[in-house]
């Protein structure tokens, strides 16, 4: 895997972040904000930044976060999580990365597209605190096997749950692409990492 360059990255448009007391936990493309908002809701003991590039997605997600009260354990960016997490973290401040369902970029040429498969992955991982956790949900066969492998074999990290989930009267969908998904029939590959101690 090619090293990587801090330097190749964008700064994101705001340039500060202040870490939070509580626990920090990160999900990058999370879409119109139905995860994080529940996951804000249930977890008032954890600060969850929630980053999402696309505007049109970003702007329903701002409306959602407004509904619900502006929770203030969450925090929306609208930003390019690769931009934000380079340049505003430090090592070793975050305790749970989500990337779910991120785009599978299929195309035999894609592969440098899937976050399991970037230098990027290298930075993800010194963020995270030891025994901090990567969270990756994907409905595509070949990308969750992919990642497995990545994850484990590329970076050395521990696979701490692998499971298939599929709709029942308890799992409607933590997202609107899971939701999507399950309607569908599909089943969802659902893994988490850990980082060793
Ligand atoms: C397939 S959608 C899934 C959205 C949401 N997680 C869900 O499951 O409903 C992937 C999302 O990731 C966003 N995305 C992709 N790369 C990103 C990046 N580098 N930074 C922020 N968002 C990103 C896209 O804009 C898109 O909204």
């Amino acid at each position: 895997m090619r090293k990587f360059n801090t330097e190749n990255i964008p700064m994101p448009k705001i340039t500060e972040f202040e870490l939070p007391t509580l626990p920090l936990d990160v999900e990058i493309g999370c879409g119109v904000g139905l995860h994080p908002i529940q996951y804000a809701i249930s977890n008032p003991n954890r600060y969850l930044v929630a980053i999402e590039h696309t505007t049109d997605k970003f702007k329903k997600f701002e409306r959602r976060f407004t509904k619900h009260g502006n929770p203030q354990n969450l925090l929306p960016v609208h930003e390019n999580g690769i931009s934000w997490v380079t340049h505003l973290l430090p090592k070793e401040s975050v305790s749970r990365f989500f990337f779910l369902f991120p785009n599978p970029n299929p195309k035999p040429g894609q592969q440098n597209k899937r976050f399991h498969a970037m230098p990027f992955m290298e930075k993800v991982i010194e963020c995270l605190r030891p025994n901090g956790t990567i969270h990756v949900a994907t409905n595509e066969l070949f990308y969750a096997e992919e990642s497995m492998e990545f994850m484990t074999n590329v970076w050395n990290l521990e696979c701490v749950h692998n499971t298939i989930i599929e709709k029942d009267s308890e799992h409607i969908g933590r997202t609107h692409f899971e939701r999507k998904y399950l309607e569908r029939g599909q089943v969802i590959y659902d893994q988490i990492f850990r980082k060793k101690d």
